[in-house]
């Protein structure tokens, strides 16, 4: 097996899968600020399956963003190794499945995290994915999921001792619970058990939104890495000040002309790769872009009616013009 996460120096920083938002245009601007690896946005399974376009095209990657996970979402074991094979035939350096996701409509199809309900089914799952390529595969899990009965749960070590037995190398833990959503207090403890118990690779996800809530996670669980997420929102420089915190003491802060430097290479790529698609796609990437100086604000009603990378360049050099 060609195990890429061994040769990835620790503490590995890595881009968490984020769908709509992790695509190739944000995962190349965040391995320009040092992201050890990248995660897909989650692939489905199903759509792979029948070729859906749209799931194909998802799956598309540059070279420059390796190493690069794949993340796939679904239900189904065989369709798991299904895709597991296109994305290793594409050239992925692995492959991840989704256990977290509470999105409705991911949850009500019986994928994502309330697969942790369904511990056999998981086993079956990471058993077919595992047996039907040769790149590493990894999982992303949750803190913990409720029973139907409140007072009874399954949580992140439950489903790493029931496939213990599998070769899986590595899984992000997000120290949230099912219940908790995306916002709120991170259960360092939990990861830190999940550090303790499992012996590959393990990287700490959830609330990293600044470089010292990045050295807080490493020294209280010990884990291996970090997954960012929400933090790189409109900020994919955190990868960059994360990563001179841990190494110096110290990072720079970004201002606005930095700033407009990186969300223009950003509208650039994305015009590029995704045409007038990536230009409305970028209008959220914009608005994030734009928070914490002054004018903002003013300046963040506009960029969210951009139709070109024209009225990108306009609005942002209006600006600096002030
Ligand atoms: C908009 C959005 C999309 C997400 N999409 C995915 C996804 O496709 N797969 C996944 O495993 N997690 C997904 N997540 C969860 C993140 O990877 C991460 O676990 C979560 O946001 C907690 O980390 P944070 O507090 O640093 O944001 C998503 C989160 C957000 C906010």
């Amino acid at each position: 097996m060609k195990n890429f996460w061994l040769k990835l120096k620790k503490p590995i920083i890595a881009l968490a899968p984020m769908a709509g938002i992790t695509d190739s245009a944000f995962r190349q601007i965040c391995k320009d600020f040092g992201a050890d690896l990248v995660y897909s946005e989650m692939i489905s399974v199903d759509g792979s399956h029948y070729k859906s376009e749209k799931t194909l095209e998802l799956m598309k990657f540059s070279k420059k963003e390796k190493p690069i996970v794949i993340q796939l979402f679904g239900c189904k074991p065989e369709l798991f190794a299904e895709a597991a094979k296109l994305a290793e035939k594409l050239g992925a350096d692995g492959v991840d499945i989704n256990f977290g996701c509470p999105a409705p409509k991911i949850y009500k199809s019986g994928g994502g995290v309330k697969l942790m309900r369904d511990l056999d089914l998981c086993y079956e799952i990471v058993k077919a994915t595992c047996a039907a390529v040769k790149i590493p595969v990894s999982i992303k899990i949750r803190s913990s999921i409720n029973l139907i009965d409140p007072r009874k749960k399954v949580t992140a070590p439950d489903l790493l001792e029931r496939i213990k037995d599998l070769p899986v190398a590595a899984v992000m833990i997000h120290g949230r619970s099912y219940e908790k959503g995306f916002s709120g207090p991170v259960d360092f403890e939990i990861i830190k058990k999940v550090k303790q118990n499992f012996s590959g690779i393990v990287l700490g996800n959830g609330g990293i939104v600044n470089p010292e809530k990045a050295k807080e996670m490493i020294e209280q669980t010990g884990v291996d890495g970090l997954g960012l997420a929400q933090g790189v929102l409109g900020k994919p420089w955190l990868f960059k000040q994360v990563k001179d915190y841990l190494k110096k003491g110290k990072y720079k802060e970004y201002d606005f002309s930095k700033i407009k430097e990186v969300a223009l290479a950003h509208a650039k790529l994305n015009f590029k790769l995704k045409g007038k698609q990536g230009i409305l796609e970028m209008r959220k990437h914009l608005a994030w872009y734009c928070r914490g100086f002054e004018g903002a604000s003013a300046l963040r009603q506009k960029l969210i009616r951009v139709e070109s990378l024209n009225d990108i360049k306009n609005i942002l050099s209006s600006h600096l013009d002030k």
